[in-house]
């Protein structure tokens, strides 16, 4: 059986401009490309999960713009159950994101209608008990976030927390979550500590959560939890594009891996899950387009053979 994935999060079109080199503040610089990508860290995850080979549904809220029409699309196109996307009044949530020749990008968000994802109802409650994986950003409303964790914990659904973008979290949320997904950034940020080596955030993490998931962008992950395992995994050697959708790329396939391998009742099983989101994200990274580059499973896999021959 497939593993079941629920995303409660946003959906944004991406009006993406590629440029030699990204703007500093008040500069402004010549671009080269211009296209519009369906996004947002939500729906971009949702996608991720169902090509990595999930069952997965998305809770999230559109406007009743053009732009809402085609997230809509993109996320059925993508085989996602789409019964929790509601459509209100006003815009869709839009993300401006330059990309420039070394893979770098900015990123600025419009929320739109994802700040009307106010509340959950039975249906949604339903889906994410029935779910693995209950899979969360900090896109949407926090209190719905938080309600979401909360309904996930009742039912017995592992929660997986993608800090992003990075905020400082409430204590009732951080006592939801099973395996939170930071960067380095997000992690000083959650921790309320200064940047740092990625051992000293994720013994600063554990303080607040059970498990850490610290992604090292070209470097790999690190992973560490409270029963004592530690784990470092090297990224794939690729020539990265357009990282802009690979850490979603690595938290969809994190999730689907998670739930397929019952990495929560199995320690070994972290590592593989770890070398697979790891080669998720390098397969996203190295093709041009953010969230039309989200792998599918043969890529995953072919670059996970690829990357760690003779590794489970
Ligand atoms: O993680 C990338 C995503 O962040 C983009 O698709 C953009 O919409 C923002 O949500």
């Amino acid at each position: 059986m497939s593993a079941r994935v629920v995303v409660v999060g946003s959906a944004n079109l991406d009006l993406v401009v590629t440029a030699p080199q990204l703007p500093r503040p008040g500069e402004t610089v010549l671009g080269e490309d211009f296209r519009t990508v369906p996004g947002g860290k939500g729906a971009n995850q949702a996608v991720a999960a169902a090509r990595a080979g999930a069952d997965c549904a998305f809770v999230g809220a559109v406007g009743a713009d053009e732009f809402g029409q085609q997230l809509r699309d993109n996320l059925v196109a993508a085989g996602v159950d789409v019964r929790g996307l509601r459509t209100v009044p006003g815009p869709s949530g839009v993300a401006l994101i330059g990309v420039d020749r070394a893979a770098e990008n900015f990123i600025v968000v419009a929320p739109g209608a994802n700040a009307a994802l106010t509340d959950l109802d039975a249906a949604d409650g339903a889906a994410i008990g029935a779910a693995d994986v209950l899979l969360l950003q900090l896109e949407v409303p926090l209190t719905t976030v938080v309600e979401a964790a909360g309904r996930a914990r009742a039912a017995g659904t592992t929660v997986v927390l993608n800090a992003a973008p990075a905020a400082p979290l409430p204590a009732d949320l951080l006592g939801l979550v099973d395996v939170l997904v930071v960067n380095e950034h997000e992690a000083a940020v959650v921790a309320a500590t200064a940047p740092g080596e990625p051992a000293v955030l994720l013994d600063a993490l554990l303080e607040l959560v059970p498990r850490v998931v610290l992604t090292l962008g070209a470097r790999g992950a690190a992973y560490a939890d409270r029963r004592g395992a530690r784990l470092e995994i090297p990224a794939p050697r690729i020539a990265a594009v357009d990282t802009t959708a690979a850490g979603d790329a690595f938290t969809g396939a994190l999730a689907v891996g998670w739930a397929e391998r019952g990495a929560a009742r199995d320690g070994d099983a972290v590592a593989a899950v770890l070398r697979w989101a790891c080669a998720a994200g390098a397969a996203c990274a190295q093709r041009p387009g953010a969230s039309t580059a989200l792998p599918d499973r043969a890529a995953i896999e072919d670059l996970y053979a690829a990357t760690y021959r003779g590794a489970p």
